[in-house]
Protein backbone atom coordinates (compact mmCIF):
# COMPACT_ATOMS: atom_id res chain seq x y z
CA UNK A 1 0.00 0.00 0.00
CA UNK A 2 2.29 2.40 1.13
CA UNK A 3 5.04 1.29 -1.78
CA UNK A 4 2.06 2.16 -3.81
CA UNK A 5 1.21 5.00 -2.66
CA UNK A 6 5.25 6.39 -3.15
CA UNK A 7 4.90 5.33 -6.87
CA UNK A 8 1.91 7.01 -7.28
CA UNK A 9 3.50 10.47 -5.91
CA UNK A 10 6.17 9.87 -7.91
CA UNK A 11 4.35 9.61 -11.11
CA UNK A 12 1.90 12.46 -10.22
CA UNK A 13 5.54 14.50 -9.80
CA UNK A 14 6.84 13.62 -12.90
CA UNK A 15 3.44 14.11 -14.71
CA UNK A 16 3.64 18.23 -13.02
CA UNK A 17 7.33 17.98 -14.62
CA UNK A 18 6.51 17.37 -17.93
CA UNK A 19 3.15 19.36 -17.97
CA UNK A 20 5.53 22.81 -16.67
CA UNK A 21 7.69 22.15 -19.41
CA UNK A 22 5.05 21.38 -21.96
CA UNK A 23 3.91 24.84 -21.02
CA UNK A 24 7.12 26.41 -21.07
CA UNK A 25 7.75 24.96 -24.09
CA UNK A 26 4.47 26.65 -25.65
CA UNK A 27 5.17 29.95 -24.33
CA UNK A 28 8.38 29.95 -25.82
CA UNK A 29 6.83 29.12 -29.09
CA UNK A 30 4.00 31.41 -28.50
CA UNK A 31 6.92 34.21 -27.81
CA UNK A 32 9.01 33.24 -30.77
CA UNK A 33 6.22 33.01 -33.07
CA UNK A 34 4.34 36.53 -31.92
CA UNK A 35 7.48 38.29 -32.34
CA UNK A 36 9.10 36.93 -35.63
CA UNK A 37 5.47 38.02 -36.87
CA UNK A 38 5.83 41.31 -35.76
CA UNK A 39 9.03 41.20 -37.22
CA UNK A 40 8.19 40.23 -40.57
CA UNK A 41 5.37 42.45 -40.38
CA UNK A 42 7.79 45.43 -39.90
CA UNK A 43 10.81 44.63 -42.25
CA UNK A 44 8.48 44.13 -44.86
CA UNK A 45 7.40 47.30 -44.39
CA UNK A 46 11.03 48.88 -44.25
CA UNK A 47 12.05 46.83 -47.50
CA UNK A 48 8.94 48.60 -49.10
CA UNK A 49 10.35 52.17 -48.39
CA UNK A 50 14.04 51.60 -48.49
CA UNK A 51 15.46 51.13 -51.85
CA UNK A 52 18.32 52.93 -51.68
CA UNK A 53 21.00 49.40 -50.45
CA UNK A 54 23.82 52.59 -49.77
CA UNK A 55 21.77 53.85 -46.48
CA UNK A 56 20.74 51.42 -43.57
CA UNK A 57 17.96 51.70 -41.46
CA UNK A 58 19.27 52.62 -37.85
CA UNK A 59 16.77 54.38 -36.02
CA UNK A 60 14.03 56.92 -36.12
CA UNK A 61 14.33 60.56 -36.44
CA UNK A 62 12.01 63.03 -34.84
CA UNK A 63 8.83 62.70 -36.51
CA UNK A 64 9.01 59.29 -36.29
CA UNK A 65 10.36 58.37 -39.45
CA UNK A 66 13.05 55.69 -39.98
CA UNK A 67 16.63 57.59 -40.18
CA UNK A 68 19.03 56.14 -42.27
CA UNK A 69 22.90 55.85 -41.93
CA UNK A 70 25.59 55.32 -44.89
CA UNK A 71 27.77 52.60 -44.65
CA UNK A 72 30.69 53.79 -42.55
CA UNK A 73 28.50 53.69 -39.86
CA UNK A 74 29.49 51.17 -36.78
CA UNK A 75 25.56 49.70 -37.55
CA UNK A 76 25.96 48.73 -41.00
CA UNK A 77 25.90 45.31 -40.45
CA UNK A 78 22.56 44.99 -37.81
CA UNK A 79 19.94 46.01 -41.19
CA UNK A 80 21.22 42.50 -42.90
CA UNK A 81 21.52 40.16 -39.55
CA UNK A 82 18.38 41.18 -38.30
CA UNK A 83 17.11 39.60 -42.16
CA UNK A 84 19.36 36.89 -41.72
CA UNK A 85 17.54 35.60 -38.22
CA UNK A 86 14.33 36.35 -39.92
CA UNK A 87 15.04 33.72 -42.61
CA UNK A 88 16.70 31.48 -40.09
CA UNK A 89 13.45 31.41 -38.26
CA UNK A 90 11.14 31.73 -41.32
CA UNK A 91 13.09 29.61 -44.09
CA UNK A 92 11.13 32.01 -46.38
CA UNK A 93 13.69 32.92 -49.11
CA UNK A 94 12.31 35.75 -49.65
CA UNK A 95 14.46 37.24 -47.06
CA UNK A 96 17.20 35.27 -48.19
CA UNK A 97 17.27 37.22 -51.03
CA UNK A 98 16.72 40.84 -49.04
CA UNK A 99 19.88 39.62 -46.36
CA UNK A 100 21.84 38.84 -49.45
CA UNK A 101 21.62 42.67 -51.54
CA UNK A 102 22.24 44.04 -47.77
CA UNK A 103 24.97 42.03 -46.82
CA UNK A 104 27.03 42.31 -50.36
CA UNK A 105 26.28 46.16 -50.30
CA UNK A 106 28.45 46.66 -47.50
CA UNK A 107 31.56 44.27 -49.09
CA UNK A 108 33.62 47.55 -49.22
CA UNK A 109 33.87 47.73 -46.03
CA UNK A 110 36.21 44.90 -45.55
CA UNK A 111 38.78 47.28 -46.28
CA UNK A 112 37.72 50.33 -43.82
CA UNK A 113 40.27 50.75 -40.92
CA UNK A 114 39.06 53.63 -39.77
CA UNK A 115 37.79 52.58 -36.44
CA UNK A 116 37.41 49.29 -34.77
CA UNK A 117 33.51 48.39 -35.52
CA UNK A 118 34.46 46.22 -38.38
CA UNK A 119 33.04 43.16 -36.23
CA UNK A 120 29.68 44.70 -35.66
CA UNK A 121 29.75 45.80 -39.48
CA UNK A 122 30.63 42.64 -40.89
CA UNK A 123 30.57 39.69 -38.10
CA UNK A 124 26.39 40.73 -38.21
CA UNK A 125 26.24 40.97 -41.73
CA UNK A 126 28.91 38.69 -43.94
CA UNK A 127 29.26 36.40 -40.54
CA UNK A 128 25.55 35.04 -40.66
CA UNK A 129 25.76 34.78 -44.44
CA UNK A 130 28.53 32.73 -44.32
CA UNK A 131 27.51 30.51 -41.51
CA UNK A 132 23.83 29.82 -42.98
CA UNK A 133 24.66 29.67 -46.91
CA UNK A 134 28.65 28.76 -46.55
CA UNK A 135 29.40 30.90 -49.62
CA UNK A 136 33.23 30.92 -50.01
CA UNK A 137 33.35 34.67 -51.27
CA UNK A 138 31.17 35.94 -47.99
CA UNK A 139 34.76 33.92 -45.91
CA UNK A 140 37.20 35.76 -48.11
CA UNK A 141 35.31 39.15 -47.34
CA UNK A 142 35.42 38.41 -43.50
CA UNK A 143 39.54 37.08 -43.75
CA UNK A 144 40.13 41.01 -45.74
CA UNK A 145 38.09 42.53 -42.80
CA UNK A 146 39.90 40.98 -39.93
CA UNK A 147 43.14 42.11 -41.71
CA UNK A 148 41.87 45.32 -41.86
CA UNK A 149 40.73 45.36 -37.95
CA UNK A 150 44.34 44.29 -36.59
CA UNK A 151 45.97 47.40 -38.28
CA UNK A 152 44.20 48.91 -35.43
CA UNK A 153 46.60 46.80 -32.75
CA UNK A 154 49.48 48.19 -30.63
CA UNK A 155 51.79 45.18 -28.96
CA UNK A 156 53.03 48.49 -26.38
CA UNK A 157 49.25 49.31 -25.27
CA UNK A 158 47.98 45.23 -25.72
CA UNK A 159 44.75 46.49 -27.55
CA UNK A 160 43.15 47.39 -30.59
CA UNK A 161 42.43 51.57 -30.92
CA UNK A 162 38.72 51.88 -30.65
CA UNK A 163 38.47 55.53 -31.80
CA UNK A 164 40.99 57.60 -33.11
CA UNK A 165 41.96 60.97 -31.51
CA UNK A 166 39.49 63.23 -29.80
CA UNK A 167 38.64 64.93 -26.48
CA UNK A 168 36.82 63.77 -23.12
CA UNK A 169 33.62 65.93 -22.45
CA UNK A 170 35.27 68.18 -19.86
CA UNK A 171 37.94 68.96 -22.84
CA UNK A 172 40.64 68.79 -20.20
CA UNK A 173 41.65 65.00 -21.59
CA UNK A 174 42.89 64.32 -24.60
CA UNK A 175 42.59 60.52 -25.76
CA UNK A 176 45.20 59.45 -28.32
CA UNK A 177 44.53 56.07 -27.54
CA UNK A 178 40.80 55.23 -26.71
CA UNK A 179 39.84 51.67 -26.37
CA UNK A 180 36.78 51.05 -25.43
CA UNK A 181 34.46 48.41 -23.92
CA UNK A 182 32.16 47.52 -27.22
CA UNK A 183 35.48 46.87 -28.77
CA UNK A 184 35.14 43.09 -26.97
CA UNK A 185 32.12 42.58 -29.71
CA UNK A 186 34.65 43.08 -32.34
CA UNK A 187 37.07 40.48 -31.48
CA UNK A 188 34.24 37.17 -32.52
CA UNK A 189 35.79 38.44 -36.02
CA UNK A 190 39.28 37.60 -35.25
CA UNK A 191 38.41 34.16 -33.61
CA UNK A 192 36.86 33.55 -36.93
CA UNK A 193 39.78 34.47 -39.15
CA UNK A 194 42.00 32.22 -37.10
CA UNK A 195 39.50 29.28 -37.59
CA UNK A 196 39.23 29.50 -41.20
CA UNK A 197 42.95 30.88 -42.47
CA UNK A 198 44.68 28.60 -39.56
CA UNK A 199 46.39 31.31 -39.20
CA UNK A 200 46.57 32.27 -35.02
CA UNK A 201 47.28 36.21 -35.69
CA UNK A 202 44.05 37.02 -35.16
CA UNK A 203 43.17 35.21 -32.18
CA UNK A 204 46.20 36.09 -30.39
CA UNK A 205 45.58 39.60 -30.99
CA UNK A 206 42.15 39.05 -29.65
CA UNK A 207 43.33 37.10 -26.25
CA UNK A 208 45.99 39.87 -26.09
CA UNK A 209 43.25 42.62 -26.12
CA UNK A 210 40.91 40.71 -23.83
CA UNK A 211 43.31 39.98 -21.50
CA UNK A 212 44.59 43.64 -21.06
CA UNK A 213 40.68 44.97 -20.89
CA UNK A 214 40.20 42.54 -18.42
CA UNK A 215 42.97 44.40 -16.02
CA UNK A 216 41.67 47.55 -17.08
CA UNK A 217 38.46 48.49 -17.88
CA UNK A 218 36.67 46.01 -15.45
CA UNK A 219 36.39 47.04 -11.65
CA UNK A 220 36.74 45.21 -8.50
CA UNK A 221 32.74 44.70 -8.36
CA UNK A 222 32.79 43.53 -11.95
CA UNK A 223 31.12 47.10 -13.28
CA UNK A 224 33.00 48.60 -16.11
CA UNK A 225 34.65 51.73 -17.67
CA UNK A 226 32.97 52.88 -21.04
CA UNK A 227 36.58 54.53 -22.35
CA UNK A 228 40.30 53.56 -21.64
CA UNK A 229 42.94 55.62 -22.52
CA UNK A 230 46.57 54.68 -23.33
CA UNK A 231 50.38 55.71 -23.51
CA UNK A 232 51.31 54.46 -26.72
CA UNK A 233 54.84 54.74 -25.51
CA UNK A 234 54.53 53.03 -22.18
CA UNK A 235 51.67 51.29 -22.72
CA UNK A 236 50.25 52.42 -19.58
CA UNK A 237 47.01 53.88 -18.52
CA UNK A 238 46.31 57.47 -18.47
CA UNK A 239 42.61 57.58 -17.95
CA UNK A 240 39.14 55.37 -17.20
CA UNK A 241 36.13 57.58 -18.29
CA UNK A 242 33.12 58.13 -19.68
CA UNK A 243 31.56 58.97 -23.27
CA UNK A 244 28.21 57.51 -23.19
CA UNK A 245 27.62 56.63 -19.54
CA UNK A 246 26.50 59.35 -16.98
CA UNK A 247 29.97 59.69 -15.21
CA UNK A 248 33.18 58.05 -15.43
CA UNK A 249 32.95 56.33 -12.39
CA UNK A 250 29.33 55.19 -13.21
CA UNK A 251 28.11 51.85 -14.87
CA UNK A 252 26.86 52.85 -18.34
CA UNK A 253 24.02 49.65 -19.05
CA UNK A 254 25.21 48.83 -22.35
CA UNK A 255 28.81 48.87 -21.71
CA UNK A 256 27.98 46.16 -19.36
CA UNK A 257 26.12 44.41 -21.60
CA UNK A 258 29.00 44.73 -24.21
CA UNK A 259 31.08 43.55 -21.43
CA UNK A 260 28.74 40.00 -20.99
CA UNK A 261 28.12 39.23 -24.29
CA UNK A 262 32.15 39.76 -24.83
CA UNK A 263 33.72 37.70 -22.51
CA UNK A 264 31.12 35.12 -22.93
CA UNK A 265 31.70 34.44 -26.55
CA UNK A 266 35.97 35.08 -25.42
CA UNK A 267 35.12 31.96 -23.21
CA UNK A 268 33.48 30.04 -26.03
CA UNK A 269 36.63 30.66 -28.37
CA UNK A 270 39.51 29.63 -25.63
CA UNK A 271 37.68 27.47 -23.23
CA UNK A 272 40.07 29.91 -20.47
CA UNK A 273 38.34 30.13 -17.52
CA UNK A 274 39.35 33.46 -16.52
CA UNK A 275 37.10 35.06 -19.12
CA UNK A 276 33.89 32.68 -18.14
CA UNK A 277 34.54 33.79 -14.59
CA UNK A 278 34.51 37.62 -15.67
CA UNK A 279 31.42 37.01 -17.71
CA UNK A 280 29.54 35.69 -15.18
CA UNK A 281 30.87 38.18 -12.47
CA UNK A 282 29.53 40.74 -14.58
CA UNK A 283 26.12 39.37 -15.39
CA UNK A 284 25.98 39.34 -11.48
CA UNK A 285 26.69 42.99 -10.75
CA UNK A 286 23.70 43.61 -13.80
CA UNK A 287 21.29 41.01 -12.53
CA UNK A 288 21.67 41.74 -8.34
CA UNK A 289 22.34 45.52 -9.02
CA UNK A 290 19.49 47.78 -6.65
CA UNK A 291 19.04 50.19 -9.64
CA UNK A 292 17.85 47.49 -11.67
CA UNK A 293 13.69 48.20 -12.34
CA UNK A 294 11.60 45.43 -11.20
CA UNK A 295 11.08 44.20 -15.21
CA UNK A 296 14.48 43.96 -15.44
CA UNK A 297 14.91 46.07 -18.17
CA UNK A 298 17.76 48.75 -17.01
CA UNK A 299 17.72 52.36 -17.15
CA UNK A 300 20.44 53.63 -19.69
CA UNK A 301 23.01 54.11 -17.01
CA UNK A 302 23.10 52.16 -13.74
CA UNK A 303 23.78 55.74 -11.74
CA UNK A 304 21.91 58.28 -13.33
CA UNK A 305 20.61 61.13 -11.08
CA UNK A 306 23.03 59.10 -8.05
CA UNK A 307 24.97 60.97 -5.59
CA UNK A 308 28.48 60.20 -6.22
CA UNK A 309 28.93 60.24 -9.30
CA UNK A 310 29.12 63.41 -11.88
CA UNK A 311 27.84 63.86 -14.97
CA UNK A 312 31.13 66.03 -16.95
CA UNK A 313 28.31 66.64 -19.93
CA UNK A 314 25.22 69.03 -20.47
CA UNK A 315 23.61 67.72 -17.52
CA UNK A 316 20.16 69.40 -16.36
CA UNK A 317 18.43 67.41 -13.93
CA UNK A 318 15.53 70.31 -13.35
CA UNK A 319 15.12 70.55 -16.86
CA UNK A 320 14.73 66.61 -18.40
CA UNK A 321 14.09 63.40 -17.17
CA UNK A 322 16.86 61.41 -17.18
CA UNK A 323 15.60 57.79 -16.27
CA UNK A 324 14.70 56.30 -18.86
CA UNK A 325 15.12 52.46 -20.25
CA UNK A 326 17.84 51.44 -22.68
CA UNK A 327 15.67 48.06 -24.00
CA UNK A 328 19.45 47.29 -26.40
CA UNK A 329 21.21 47.11 -23.60
CA UNK A 330 18.29 44.15 -21.94
CA UNK A 331 18.34 42.96 -25.48
CA UNK A 332 22.51 42.24 -25.62
CA UNK A 333 22.23 40.82 -22.23
CA UNK A 334 19.32 38.28 -22.76
CA UNK A 335 20.94 37.06 -25.50
CA UNK A 336 23.94 36.62 -23.64
CA UNK A 337 22.76 34.66 -20.62
CA UNK A 338 21.03 32.18 -23.10
CA UNK A 339 24.73 31.46 -23.94
CA UNK A 340 26.48 31.78 -20.51
CA UNK A 341 23.68 29.85 -19.05
CA UNK A 342 25.15 26.74 -20.86
CA UNK A 343 28.47 27.19 -19.66
CA UNK A 344 27.63 26.85 -15.80
CA UNK A 345 25.79 23.40 -15.40
CA UNK A 346 23.10 23.75 -12.63
CA UNK A 347 24.37 26.99 -11.67
CA UNK A 348 23.13 28.08 -15.51
CA UNK A 349 19.48 28.41 -14.92
CA UNK A 350 19.29 31.34 -12.66
CA UNK A 351 21.02 32.96 -15.66
CA UNK A 352 18.68 31.40 -18.45
CA UNK A 353 15.69 32.44 -16.32
CA UNK A 354 16.85 35.85 -16.09
CA UNK A 355 16.88 35.78 -19.76
CA UNK A 356 13.25 34.27 -20.04
CA UNK A 357 12.11 36.68 -18.00
CA UNK A 358 13.40 39.96 -19.84
CA UNK A 359 12.31 38.33 -23.32
CA UNK A 360 9.08 37.78 -21.84
CA UNK A 361 8.78 41.70 -20.82
CA UNK A 362 10.53 42.77 -24.07
CA UNK A 363 7.77 40.93 -25.91
CA UNK A 364 5.29 42.97 -24.53
CA UNK A 365 3.23 46.05 -26.01
CA UNK A 366 5.11 48.49 -23.13
CA UNK A 367 8.28 47.28 -25.15
CA UNK A 368 7.41 45.36 -28.48
CA UNK A 369 5.94 48.12 -31.40
CA UNK A 370 2.44 47.68 -33.23
CA UNK A 371 3.09 46.86 -36.85
CA UNK A 372 2.94 49.89 -38.66
CA UNK A 373 4.14 51.90 -36.27
CA UNK A 374 8.09 52.57 -34.52
CA UNK A 375 9.88 53.56 -38.05
CA UNK A 376 9.36 49.69 -39.20
CA UNK A 377 11.72 48.32 -36.00
CA UNK A 378 10.72 45.52 -33.86
CA UNK A 379 11.09 47.01 -30.54
CA UNK A 380 10.77 50.62 -28.65
CA UNK A 381 12.32 52.50 -26.00
CA UNK A 382 16.49 52.68 -26.73
CA UNK A 383 18.81 55.08 -26.13
CA UNK A 384 22.02 55.71 -28.16
CA UNK A 385 24.17 57.87 -26.25
CA UNK A 386 22.01 60.31 -23.52
CA UNK A 387 25.11 62.32 -23.19
CA UNK A 388 25.22 63.30 -27.04
CA UNK A 389 21.23 64.39 -26.72
CA UNK A 390 20.91 61.47 -29.27
CA UNK A 391 18.46 58.78 -30.01
CA UNK A 392 16.63 59.14 -26.88
CA UNK A 393 13.86 56.61 -26.14
CA UNK A 394 13.44 55.46 -29.60
CA UNK A 395 14.08 52.30 -31.60
CA UNK A 396 16.93 51.41 -32.40
CA UNK A 397 18.68 48.84 -35.19
CA UNK A 398 21.00 46.62 -32.83
CA UNK A 399 18.24 46.13 -30.22
CA UNK A 400 16.01 44.20 -32.79
CA UNK A 401 19.33 42.27 -33.42
CA UNK A 402 20.12 41.38 -30.41
CA UNK A 403 16.59 40.62 -29.71
CA UNK A 404 15.94 38.31 -32.49
CA UNK A 405 19.16 36.45 -31.87
CA UNK A 406 18.06 35.68 -28.51
CA UNK A 407 15.00 34.20 -29.51
CA UNK A 408 17.23 31.94 -31.99
CA UNK A 409 19.58 30.88 -28.90
CA UNK A 410 16.47 30.14 -26.89
CA UNK A 411 14.82 28.35 -29.15
CA UNK A 412 17.99 26.21 -29.79
CA UNK A 413 19.11 25.66 -26.22
CA UNK A 414 15.89 24.10 -25.52
CA UNK A 415 15.92 22.05 -28.33
N1 LIG B 1 29.25 50.83 -30.00
C1 LIG B 1 28.56 52.01 -29.68
C2 LIG B 1 27.39 51.85 -28.78
O1 LIG B 1 27.17 50.86 -28.15
O2 LIG B 1 26.65 52.81 -28.72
Amino acid sequence: MKRNGLLGAILLMTATVVVIAFIGKKEERNMAEHSFDVAEKQYRLMLDQTNDLLHYPRTSDSSGHTKYVDMSDWTGGFWPGNLWYVFEYTHDTAWKSAAIKWTESLEQNQFNTSHHDLGFMMYCSFGNAYRITHNEKYKDVLIQSAKSLITRFNPTVGCIKSWNYRKSWDGKTEWHYPVIIDNLMNLELLFFASKVTGDPIYKNIAIHHAETMMRNQIRADYSSFHVVNYDTVSGKVLNQQTCQGFADNSTWARGQAWGIYGFTMIYRETGDKQFLTTAKKMADFYMNNPNLPADKIPYWDFNVNETGYTAQWNYEPTKINYKVRDVSAAAVVSSALFELSGYLGEEGKKYKDFAISSMKTLSTSNYMATPGSNAYFLLKHSVGSFPHNAEIDVPIVYADYYYLEALLRYQKIDN
